[in-house]
């Protein structure tokens, strides 16, 4: 969904022609001033950049303590890398039904909540929004700590504030497929000061060698998962993109979704559509056929067909090989001994109903007014051979 040009070209250049690549090496590091940029475009308190979404979320996780004994609510649909976090943060990862947005369903997390449910991980997933009030309600009910996935919803918003900044911390990913890229990276976001010490921690726990040792946190030890400042200075400039690739985006899908309203297709339900990145129109079919036949007539994706982003397809989670060695894997330290972790293929049939139904057409911020149309009329014709009018 990005774009890449000259600029950024230029500023990886300048970096290389520099000699700084490190950026504790001068002062105002490229990775220093896009992690003060970000966090003013976001509105956040204190953002760190990090070498992906993965480390991002296991920083954020780790920033607010969940650990061994901890249950980490998950959806049905996300990247395993989601479950994966927090497995690393030595925690066991609860999976919760989605509803019709193909988010996380509020209520199911209600009722899935247990005793040792610390946190909940509400996704993003291709930039649509959770229904973050009704999760934040539960949340507080629930005593939950709230880490948003923003991994693939860079750029976008819920009801006028920025996704990722709505809980207690965020993270975001800035790998190739993203709205906005530096090839691998990730942000962690909080309002939270020691968090974010934390999770600078988590990130570079060597580094208070170049910062000082008089930090807020007593270091302890980690992964290093440091961003360069090639990232940094790449990132630079694909902020300056991320506002009109994200209007653009969403632009195309409410002209789709305007214009095939009146075809008895049935988009999912939006939970802040003016806010939203608009990356995918999604249509819910009536049927798995009707879904599988209307998404090879306009070259869509089945949403539980992506082969990666619904639980059924996260094998080591399903064998509960949650580390490289027995002795560090959660599923068999003590500590978690109370938690839940009976995972079946068929625990969440609702989430698998709908995921076989919803169909997904890729937007693209680059798109001329007549693709677009061609899209629209592909859809209108594929909606009455699907029978859906
Ligand atoms: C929802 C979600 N969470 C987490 C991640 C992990 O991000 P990364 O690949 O940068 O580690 C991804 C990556 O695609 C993702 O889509």
């Amino acid at each position: 969904m990005y774009r890449v040009g000259k600029p950024e070209i230029d500023a990886i250049a300048s970096v290389i022609r520099s000699g700084n690549l490190f950026r504790y090496q001068k002062t105002e590091s490229a990775c220093a001033r896009f992690e003060r940029r970000y966090a003013a475009y976001l509105d956040a308190r204190h953002v760190l950049l990090t070498s992906s979404g993965t480390t991002a979320l296991t920083a954020a996780l780790v920033a607010l303590d969940i650990g061994p004994g901890d249950e980490v609510m998950v959806p049905a649909c996300t990247y395993m890398a989601t479950a994966c976090a927090v497995l690393a943060a030595g925690a066991i990862p609860v999976i919760v039904d989605v509803d019709e947005s193909i988010t996380m369903d509020p209520a199911a997390l209600d009722d899935a909540v247990g005793p040792r449910t610390r946190a909940v991980i509400p996704v993003h997933m291709w930039g649509l929004p959770c229904n973050m009030n009704a999760i934040m309600r539960v949340a507080r009910r629930r005593k939950l700590l709230v880490i948003e996935d923003a991994c693939q919803a860079v750029g976008g918003g819920y009801h006028g504030r920025k996704l990722g900044t709505i809980g207690d911390a965020g993270a975001f990913s800035f790998n190739y497929y993203k709205n906005m890229t530096c090839g691998e990276g990730g942000a962690v976001v909080t309002r939270r000061a020691r968090a974010a010490a934390r999770a600078a921690c988590m990130i570079d726990c060597c580094g208070f060698y170049w910062k000082g040792r008089q930090q807020s946190v007593h270091p302890f030890t980690s992964n290093g998962s440091r961003a360069s400042e090639l990232e940094g200075a790449m990132l630079n400039v694909q902020l300056d993109r991320i506002d009109a690739i994200v209007r653009g985006l969403r632009r195309h899908k409410h002209r789709v979704l305007n214009a095939t309203a009146k075809t008895g297709l049935q988009p999912i339900p939006l939970h802040s559509p003016a806010d939203e990145c608009g990356a995918q129109v999604v249509y819910l079919l009536p049927t798995r056929a009707q879904a599988d036949a209307f998404a090879r007539q306009v070259a869509g994706t089945v949403v539980g067909k992506t082969g990666r982003h619904i639980y059924t397809e996260w094998d080591p989670i399903f064998r509960r090989e949650g580390a490289h060695h027995p002795a560090l894997n959660p599923y068999r330290l003590p500590q978690n001994r109370g938690c839940r972790m009976t995972y079946r293929k068929n625990m969440c049939p609702r989430s698998l109903d709908i995921l076989h139904r919803a169909v997904m057409i890729a937007m693209h911020p680059d798109r001329k007014a007549a693709d677009v149309d061609d899209l629209i009329a592909k859809i209108r014709a594929a909606a009455s051979l699907a029978g859906v009018r």
